[in-house]
């Protein structure tokens, strides 16, 4: 069977100061090993992506490019210096993908413990002919729109979901999406399948998991680990 050659680019240069003082979020441990580690082994073992494209912090790529290669064994992998907003990083990690990939994925390295069954359900959908996807998950707390220290109006959850990462597209749409981004002056989106919904493209929707979620606060290095120990590999 003819397999579309796919790419993950990992944009791995931010600060994280939401986790508190330390290293960029990316290198920070969990279980002995960076964040970006576990990233990377969470969508090689997926089996559907046959490159991986980080962008890491300034001055890291050579020390990055070294413990990658040294933790995940058979990765291919390409290390590009990050930017300094995630849709710069993401952008230096495209420009580095090789010309054969037809499918590209973006991966937070903040959402470490992606499961592979996330990876594999949205690679298949790109497969099956979607520009971009997304996978979500529906939104379980109420959510009120306030004005300064006033609700204003809650809002009707059940058409709400949040959005996690992979998002995977096909390439010719994350391109075009990036460039118009680009010359439209805007540098901070917050995620990719945003700059195909401006440009007016379909974004598709797969399940998520409640595994998939954002290393952001101190709080979830404490989930993150407990996740790890009750998989079924845990040392
Ligand atoms: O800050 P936030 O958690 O939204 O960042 C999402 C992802 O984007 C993280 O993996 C972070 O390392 C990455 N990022 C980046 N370059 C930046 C800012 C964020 O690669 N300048």
């Amino acid at each position: 069977m003819y397999v579309v050659p796919t790419a993950a680019i990992v944009p791995a240069a931010g600060r994280g100061e939401r986790l508190g003082p330390g290293a960029p979020k990316a290198l920070r441990e969990l279980a002995g090993e960076p964040l970006l580690v576990h990233a990377v082994r969470s969508l090689w073992s997926a089996g559907c992506v046959d490159l991986v494209v980080v962008a890491a912090p300034p001055g890291s790529v050579a020390a990055v490019e070294a413990t990658l290669l040294t933790a995940v064994e058979d990765l291919r992998l390409v290390v590009v210096e990050g930017g300094g907003t995630r849709q710069a990083s993401v952008a230096a990690g495209l420009s580095a993908v090789p010309g054969d990939v037809e499918i590209v994925l973006v991966h937070d390295a903040a959402r470490a413990l992606v499961p592979a069954e996330v990876v594999v359900r949205v690679v298949d959908a790109v497969r099956a002919g979607a520009g971009a996807v997304v996978p979500v998950l529906p939104v379980t707390d109420t959510i009120k729109q306030v004005d300064a220290d006033r609700v204003v109006a809650t809002v009707d959850r059940s058409s709400l979901r949040s959005v996690q990462t992979p998002q995977g597209f096909a390439r010719a749409v994350l391109e075009s999406a990036h460039s118009a981004g680009h010359s439209a002056g805007g540098h901070d989106a917050t995620d990719d399948a945003s700059l195909v919904e401006a440009m007016g493209g379909e974004v598709v929707v797969v399940e998520g998991s409640t595994e998939a979620f954002k290393v952001t606060r101190p709080l979830d290095l404490a989930l993150a680990e407990a996740v790890l120990r009750s998989r079924p590999n845990a040392p």
